[in-house]
């Protein structure tokens, strides 16, 4: 229950002892063909530039940035989290010119300050953290974002990671140029191939660089060729993490992704309300909770590392601390994907109790 991987769900692992097949096997071919079609379902999609990139979240990031910046194009990464100044490294790797969106840790980019943003710098491309790790933080009004870049002539990336399958997402009607994602999330699938779409704007953008982005694996004018319709070698695909995501994307396909995030944010209210029971307070406002990923403050009293510790050797159950400078200050607890289950947070509940009450903590009687 910590900021991810999620628990595994068991037919996805069972899945992941089948035997190999070849990465051009036509078996292998026709589960690529799935794989698609079932990520163009999570994403909301029809983008035909849709497919999971072999490696972690941040491949599938590097693959959107790296291959949408051309070097010299103006970007915007968002200053209120962790995964935002990872963008905004990416994207000078990749040869922009960065400014930051001003925000604050904690809280969402301001839809006007957003504005006021890419009217000042004149974007080629934005990017936005749908879902912020390492705050809580969801990012509202992505339409409007879109807007915004797409009247100023600019491309809008996405990171979903913490939120494709577990909160609402709608890549196409929201006007998303490019959305990336990771499966160890709210897919609750091992890591090692990560969701990717891009729309036929971002592809003609990448299709006219003058100069091959700079990374040869990740360069998706090559991947075409594997993942395209000439299905022809590229590089050896992670055949097994590609039947597991095929698993856990079937599974988001039969429990059906509005009841999916009805699902997430059902539990994560109701653990929410248990904890500030216990007399906690969160760290982000209940209009910019992330449901998948709630936050905590530590209380003055408490030490964070003891709890975290005392959670998972009495109770076996992983929760994280704050990520950068929230080090100390936050508790961050995952409800995603098959860890989302009421029986998980009483188990949580109960032992997040007693390991505050070893810690002498009192809580304010309103
Ligand atoms: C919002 C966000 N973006 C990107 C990443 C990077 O993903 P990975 O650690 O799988 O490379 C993470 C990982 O937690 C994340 O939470």
């Amino acid at each position: 229950m910590g900021p991810g991987p999620s628990e595994v769900h068991p037919e996805v692992l069972e899945v992941m002892s089948k035997p190999l097949v070849g990465h051009l096997d036509p078996a292998f071919i026709e589960i690529m063909d799935e794989v698609q079609e079932l990520l163009r379902y999570a994403f909301q999609t029809a983008n035909e530039w849709t497919i999971p990139v072999s490696g972690t979240g941040s491949a599938a990031m590097e693959a959107a940035i790296g291959n949408v910046v051309v070097p010299g194009d103006t970007v915007l990464v968002p200053g209120n989290g962790y995964f935002g100044e990872r963008m905004a490294q990416m994207a000078e790797r990749a040869g922009g010119d960065v400014s930051v969106i001003e925000g604050r840790w904690g809280e969402p980019i301001d839809i006007d300050t957003l504005q006021t943003a890419v009217d000042e710098t004149d974007p080629d491309v934005v990017c936005l953290v749908h879902a912020e790790t390492s705050t809580g933080v969801l990012q509202h009004d992505l339409a409007k974002a879109a807007d915004i870049v797409h009247e100023n002539g600019g491309l809008l990336i996405v990171d979903c990671v913490t939120s494709l399958g577990g909160v609402e997402l709608r890549v196409d009607e929201w006007g998303i140029d490019v959305a990336y994602s990771g499966p160890q999330k709210c897919l609750s699938c091992p890591p090692g191939a990560s969701p990717l779409t891009l729309n036929d704007r971002a592809m003609e953008k990448i299709e006219a660089r003058e100069e091959p982005m700079r990374c040869w694996y990740l360069d998706l004018q090559l991947i075409a060729d594997y993942w395209g319709s000439d299905r022809s070698y590229h590089h050896t695909a992670p055949i097994t993490n590609v039947y597991a995501i095929r698993e856990a994307l079937r599974l988001v396909a039969e429990e059906g992704l509005e009841a999916r995030w009805d699902r997430h944010e059902q539990i994560a209210s109701s653990l929410v309300e248990q904890l500030e029971a216990l007399g906690l307070d969160t760290y982000v406002s209940s209009e910019d909770w992330l449901p998948t990923l709630t936050t905590i403050q530590v209380p003055d009293s408490v030490d964070d590392n003891a709890v975290i510790e005392q959670l998972r050797t009495s109770a076996g159950i992983e929760i994280a601390g704050g990520l950068g400078s929230m080090a100390g200050e936050i508790w961050r607890i995952g409800c995603m994907g098959h860890s989302a289950r009421e029986e998980n947070i009483s188990l949580l509940v109960d032992a997040m109790a007693s390991s505050l009450e070893d810690q002498g903590f009192e809580p304010m009687v309103d």
